[in-house]
């Protein structure tokens, strides 16, 4: 679940950076609207993790400006490749959770019902920049995310 909330702390960041610097308005109120969602989903995280005695991640600012850059760059490039981006975030954030749904205990249905919860609405998020018109991300990049995502992911269960 910190893994999770970390997530969510990088999604706050990526969408204000995003919608920050979005070059119309038609995307910065999608991303505004979509970054209102990834706000519950942080607070969903972060609830559940004290219910469940932990602490979130300390390498959080780190992660949130880390994000932060990384989204404002992709908005410089342009929308559609800002758009790009987004669609494949949420697809490997989806991926992530999918997995995450698998691995999680039957009986711990909160932690389940909040998952699934953020599963469909990242989905949402995706078809929604996928539909705005976003550009395909090229390859070398979409390796490069999932490297990034795989040392989050990892550094996030331990500290
Ligand atoms: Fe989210
Ligand atoms: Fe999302």
């Amino acid at each position: 679940m910190r893994v999770n909330h970390v997530g969510e702390v990088c999604a706050q960041a990526l969408y204000a950076a995003q919608a920050r610097f979005a070059k119309t308005d038609t995307l910065r109120q999608q991303f505004i609207a979509a970054g209102k969602e990834e706000e519950d989903h942080l607070a969903w995280t972060a609830e559940r993790l004290r219910e469940l005695g932990s602490h979130p991640s300390l390498l959080n600012p780190l992660w949130f400006v880390g994000a932060y850059v990384v989204g404002a760059v992709a908005a410089h490039v342009g929308d559609a490749q800002s758009l790009g981006f987004v669609v494949e975030t949420e697809r490997q954030v989806e991926a992530h959770l999918e997995s995450h749904l698998r691995e999680l205990p039957a009986e711990d249905a909160r932690s389940l019902a909040i998952v699934e919860a953020m599963r469909q609405d990242e989905v949402a998020h995706g078809a929604a920049a996928q539909a705005l018109g976003a550009a395909t991300t090229p390859a070398p990049l979409r390796l490069a995310m999932t490297a990034m995502s795989k040392v989050m992911t990892a550094t996030a269960y331990y500290i």
